[in-house]
């Protein structure tokens, strides 16, 4: 099993507790040869200043825990071989750059694709010390400082975390804490019902009591708690709404509960009527977000960020920016990524998400938000994310929610330097199969944006009208002469969430750029796309590109020289996704075959 960074120790000593003790050790047992002097700035925060003063002597000064990002970073740059003739500086662009577990305490993870829990076993905390703190590097390391070990659906017992289990949780935080990790806990906004109160209405003074008297007990134990999670009226679980308020009303209660202690209130957004009849044509659920909360832009307290996920549905491998992003000015905003491949090939195919995320930021400006939060992909699996390649999105959603504007290529390059340490062709080999997955993927799944043709509740797999006539609110509509849902003002409306520039960019099918044609339209199969292939032809080629590139990448990919067990694992995940690419393609291009009844132009073998 290769980690990045295994070429520092493995073990890593249980007595060291503050990020300046670990910084020193990690330095010093990287380069014996290096003697560093550490100054500490609190004021610089996270941030540092590295100096090489000759071959021998270094000099770091950082804030608390900019010692230690200082330590990493310098780490990470020599064994990537780069140089210091000159001083390096840096500070991150989002204080707070969180990963949120969606564990449950059984020890499932929900979404998980990378074996059980790290933290809970049998409906309690239960971990490796040793394992957490290899996180605890993984995470500093890539500059990840909050972390939220329990689902944001919260199941009995994991209500217990700001109860009974208080004191074990602080013992874990303690673990953490000289990673510069901070602990936040998803919380339950129905909690106070479990102890006599008889609602969980927000402006209700008992329930506003019990908040404030649990913020002091839980701030007592751990003081640095990063604060709490919240999923609130949202699939089923309880919120505001059960009392018609709203979710200013909601966020602010706890935020006031919080706020002495420095606790910010991480409220979720993904809010829409998962139970819709697909018979309503009235309801889109893209429109869902920003109808809940646009309105309230404002009315938050100074302490509460929205976490917004990308886009407007949930994490499909194609889908717009939410329009939350562009237009709440007056809000804290949080974006939310999805390490865990939930959609995306379930830790089996190969999906490196950079080059997707770095499409986002080609229209949200890095300064509309000022967090990034992403559901983790970790489980205990033995290489913490099920496929050795899938921790390359966490290691680079890492970097990103550093410095929104870094290199795609370089991010994937320097994991795959700390990792696998292969020549310069092979490295290049490896970087560049990496970058294209995403692309692969996209192509022979759900068309040009459309997203859900995927096998429903599982996630894995194509089922072209799985969720057509169910309740989530995720339809394609397709039929023998078109498919897609129009939604710009002449439709559905939701293109007029947005502001201009965007509207203008994707509202017209002859200049909606091709990838998101089918999320914005509904169009006939004979449609003229812009390089002149019609839309079918368009849906076949790229099923049958998706496929062969995917052929072709297992046949580099298994050519390289992992080492055991990586290349077990890979090649094991590889052929799992040889599978199910063909079954997707067969079974997308058959769907629109026998609908449209239009043939393929290239006479390539499609099923009756
Ligand atoms: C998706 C996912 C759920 C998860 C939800 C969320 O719907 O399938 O498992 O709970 O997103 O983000 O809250």
């Amino acid at each position: 099993m290769r980690l990045w960074l295994n070429q520092l120790n493995s073990a890593i000593p249980d007595n060291l507790n503050e990020p300046a003790d670990l910084a020193l050790y990690e330095l010093e047992s990287a380069f014996p040869g290096i003697s560093f002097d550490l100054c500490e700035q609190a004021s610089m925060g996270d941030g540092y200043r590295i100096e090489l003063l000759n071959g021998e002597t270094g000099r770091l000064t950082g804030g608390k825990t900019g010692l230690l990002y200082g330590a990493y970073r310098f780490i990470m740059d020599r064994l990537c071989g780069s140089g210091y003739s000159s001083p390096v500086s840096s500070a991150p662009k989002y204080a707070l750059r969180m990963v949120n577990c969606w564990d449950n305490a059984d020890g499932e993870i929900e979404r998980g694709y990378a074996g059980q829990s790290l933290f809970f076993r049998n409906g309690r905390l239960d971990y490796d010390r040793d394992r957490i703190r290899m996180l605890g590097r993984l995470l500093a390391s890539a500059g990840l400082n909050v972390l939220c070990i329990n689902n944001v659906n919260v199941h009995f017992p994991a209500q217990l975390l700001l109860e009974d289990y208080l004191p074990d949780l602080s013992v874990l935080a303690n673990l953490f804490r000289p990673f510069g990790v901070r602990l936040m806990v998803s919380v339950d906004f129905s909690q106070p019902m479990r102890h006599g109160i008889p609602t969980a209405d927000p402006l209700d003074p008992a329930v506003r009591d019990w908040w404030r008297m649990t913020a002091e007990r839980v701030y007592a134990a751990i003081p640095d708690l990063a604060g709490f999670l919240v999923k609130a009226d949202s699939e089923g679980r309880p919120g505001p709404f059960t009392y018609g308020r709203n979710h200013a009303e909601g966020a602010n209660m706890l935020a006031e509960a919080l706020k002495p202690f420095g606790g910010v209130v991480i409220w979720r957004c993904f809010v829409y009527n998962c139970r819709q009849d697909w018979r309503d044509t009235k309801t889109d659920r893209p429109k869902a977000a920003w109808e809940h909360y646009a309105f309230l832009d404002g009315e938050f307290a100074d302490n509460v960020i929205l976490q917004v996920k990308h886009g407007p549905f949930d994490f499909q491998v194609r889908e717009p920016l939410s329009p939350l992003l562009l237009g709440m000015k007056k809000t804290k905003l949080a974006m939310e990524l999805q390490l865990a491949q939930e959609y995306t090939g379930h830790q089996i195919d190969l999906y490196t998400m950079i080059p997707m995320w770095k499409e986002l930021y080609e229209e949200l400006p890095a300064d509309n938000i000022m967090s990034l939060a992403a559901v983790s992909n970790l489980g205990n699996d033995e290489n913490y994310t099920g496929h050795p390649l899938a921790a390359v999105n966490l290691y680079t959603y890492g970097l990103l929610a550093w410095d929104p504007s870094v290199d795609a290529a370089f991010a994937v390059t320097r994991w795959c330097r700390l990792t696998y340490g292969f020549t310069p062709d092979q490295e290049q080999a490896l970087v560049s199969l990496l970058l294209s997955s995403r692309r692969i993927y996209e192509k022979y799944t759900a068309p040009l944006g459309i997203g859900w043709m995927i096998t429903p509740h599982d996630h894995y797999g194509p089922n072209p009208s799985g969720y057509e006539y169910d309740l989530w609110g995720t339809y394609h509509k397709a039929d023998r002469n078109a498919v897609g849902i129009d939604r710009t003002h002449t439709g559905t409306g939701y293109l007029d969430q947005y502001p201009e520039w965007f509207r203008k960019k994707y509202e017209n099918p002859g200049t909606c750029p091709d990838l998101y044609l089918l999320f914005y339209h509904r169009l006939p199969y004979d449609f003229r796309m812009q390089d002149g292939r019609t839309l079918i032809q368009r849906i076949y080629d790229d099923h049958f590109e998706g496929l062969e590139e995917t052929r072709s990448l297992a046949d580099k990919l298994l050519s390289l020289p992992f080492p055991e067990p990586d290349s077990d694992v890979i090649r094991d995940r590889m052929n799992r996704q040889l599978y199910n690419a063909r079954e997707w393609c067969d079974i997308i291009n058959t769907f629109f075959h026998r609908l449209s009844g239009i043939p393929d132009d290239k006479g390539r073998i499609i099923y009756d």
